[in-house]
């Protein structure tokens, strides 16, 4: 580390620059290419992932990610440590901060990664709060770079709950580098005005599916229900039935449009089951690059 070494984080696609986003994506694709000699920038080093929430792809990508580039890693379970019976995040990140050399959080509050980060000194990743998932769009763009191409003026339509934490990583990386995006969702589950208005870009909100889905490069969608909103089950299933990607509305994207699911998936509901295992190639092969643009984000922290 030099003595130029700027602290960085990714706490949020909002905070991260369109520069920092493309030099991510093109190194991405050299740790995808190299996997078995690629450098290893965390040699010496022990990251932790601190996680409130369950998480399948998060965990296992960050924690074989990590080793890869030739760390340690621990995994905490937010429960099991003291944090859970209410020690506060500045004092954890106060101590944390002077074992380990860096921290992925998964969490609710978007507040408790930035204080985290703020407070520990080691480079701090959130791996999703209620607010952002940037790591899985920072994916799901070179997913789609890998298949169709620079995403710049291309059209990415979201379908579902459009007020959770994946649709708000996608409308910044639409207004950073210049994609249009298409938000259908019902009324009650759309991006507040004030998300929109602070990020600008190309951004379509409505409640026409069909109209959203009119052309689409890609359709995308995410779960219903999120981490956290269990209590809203019924009430969520009943608004956003009928917001669902499968054949009918696949018909009305450009030919060859892509679909991308970020996962877990609930057939019958975001999406069906047919539609799902059509596109089940491109869904996996998103799921993979988890590990590799991942790779490229803790090499972009540690440089
Ligand atoms: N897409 C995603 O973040 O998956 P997990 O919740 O399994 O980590
Ligand atoms: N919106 C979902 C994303 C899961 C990866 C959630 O927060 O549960």
């Amino acid at each position: 580390m030099g003595a130029d070494f700027v602290m960085k984080h990714l706490l949020s696609l909002e905070k991260m620059s369109r520069g920092d986003m493309e030099l991510v994506l093109r190194n991405a694709t050299v740790f995808k290419r190299d996997r078995a000699t690629h450098r290893k920038p965390l040699a010496g080093q022990t990251w932790a992932l601190m996680f409130s929430k369950s998480s399948t792809r998060t965990r296992v990508s960050f924690e074989v990610g990590i080793r890869e580039l030739g760390g340690q890693v621990m995994f905490l379970n937010a429960n099991d440590i003291q944090l859970g019976r209410g020690e506060p995040i500045k004092d954890t990140a106060r101590v944390l901060g002077r074992m380990i050399h860096g921290a992925v959080i998964r969490t609710f509050a978007q507040s408790d990664v930035e204080e985290f980060a703020q407070y520990s000194g080691i480079p701090t990743v959130n791996a999703l709060t209620d607010d952002e998932h940037p790591c899985q769009v920072l994916t799901d763009i070179f997913t789609f770079q890998e298949k169709l191409g620079p995403i710049a003026g291309k059209v990415v339509t979201f379908v579902g709950d459009g007020a959770c934490n994946m649709p708000a990583s996608w409308i910044w990386a639409a207004a950073k580098l210049g994609f249009e995006l298409r938000i259908a969702a019902p009324k009650n589950y759309q991006p507040s005005a004030d998300l929109l208005k602070r990020a600008g870009g190309k951004i379509v909100v409505t409640e026409d599916l069909n109209a959203a889905a009119a052309g689409a490069d890609m359709l995308y969608t995410d779960v219903w229900i999120s981490m956290g909103k269990e209590t809203e089950s019924a009430q969520r299933i009943k608004e956003m039935s009928g917001y669902q990607i499968n054949e009918a509305l696949v018909k009305l994207a450009k030919p060859g449009a892509l679909v991308m699911h970020c996962l877990p998936a609930y057939r019958g509901k975001e999406i069906d089951d047919v539609t799902f295992e059509a596109h089940a190639q491109t869904i996996f092969d998103q799921a993979e690059n988890r590990l590799h643009v991942q790779k490229s984000i803790v090499d972009w922290m540690v440089s």
